[in-house]
């Protein structure tokens, strides 16, 4: 059906496309996977490749980052802005140490309960890491499925509950489908649908984008962004 039409377009275009980035490597852990979301929280990738590569050769589990003295842990963050997410990061690294063993849970409710751990970032963790079927909405997801779907030029401001629905709906049955939908949809967010100057010509769903058929209105919530 359409559905699935629409993501094994993504997914095909994905597994030709993608950056190489070392998070999604094969030796991949999902304490560096967990590590890498809450960097790219704020942070672009171009910035966050270099950091990550430095703080995972540091410390490459979670009880050596709650090992860590603070005082390192805040330098290493540095030029990634927003500290918080540095104690935040470490305050993780402690519970996983007390409550979890020292590694990563793949359980929705354990992850969010970690402290810097939000819907998004557990949906991520759980789905880049452990291969599980998770509802992945990040900006660049959400505004590929405002565009495909929607008409939209942009989503709202704040998730609706009919968007994840929507979202929820679109995710494919299978784990290891769903888990490479997660991925290449949001690649396609960040390198063809993008915000501004969208690469229409180069994207799988142009034939069948709602926002394109529409003949690409503008931003419908423009009025409320400034
Ligand atoms: N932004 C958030 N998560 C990401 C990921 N896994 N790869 C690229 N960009 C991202």
């Amino acid at each position: 059906d359409a559905r699935t039409d629409l993501t094994s377009a993504v997914a095909a275009w994905y597994d030709e496309h993608a950056r190489e980035l070392p998070w999604r490597g094969p030796d991949r852990t999902p304490w560096g996977v967990l590590v890498s979301e809450v960097m790219l929280q704020q942070t672009p990738v171009v910035r966050v490749e270099p950091a990550w590569q430095a703080w995972l050769a540091r410390w490459p589990t979670p009880a050596d980052l709650a090992a860590a003295p603070t005082a390192d842990v805040l330098r290493a963050w540095d030029r990634l802005g927003y500290p918080r997410r540095a104690l935040r990061l470490q305050e993780c690294a402690r519970t996983l140490v007390e409550r979890h063993g020292g590694e990563v849970p793949d359980d929705e409710a354990a992850l969010l309960a970690l402290p810097g751990i939000g819907p998004y970032t557990a949906a991520a963790v759980r789905a880049f890491a452990f291969g599980r079927r998770a509802v992945v909405l990040d900006t660049n997801v959400r505004r590929v499925l405002a565009r495909a779907i929607g008409g939209e030029a942009l989503p709202a401001p704040a998730l609706t509950r009919a968007e994840s629905d929507r979202a929820l709906a679109l995710v494919p049955a299978r784990a290891a489908d769903a888990a490479r939908w997660a991925q290449a949809s949001m690649e396609l967010g960040a390198l063809v649908c993008t915000a501004r100057a969208p690469r229409c010509d180069r994207c799988p769903l142009v034939s069948s984008c709602a926002w394109v058929a529409a003949g690409r209105p503008d931003d419908a919530h423009a009025h409320r962004r400034r």
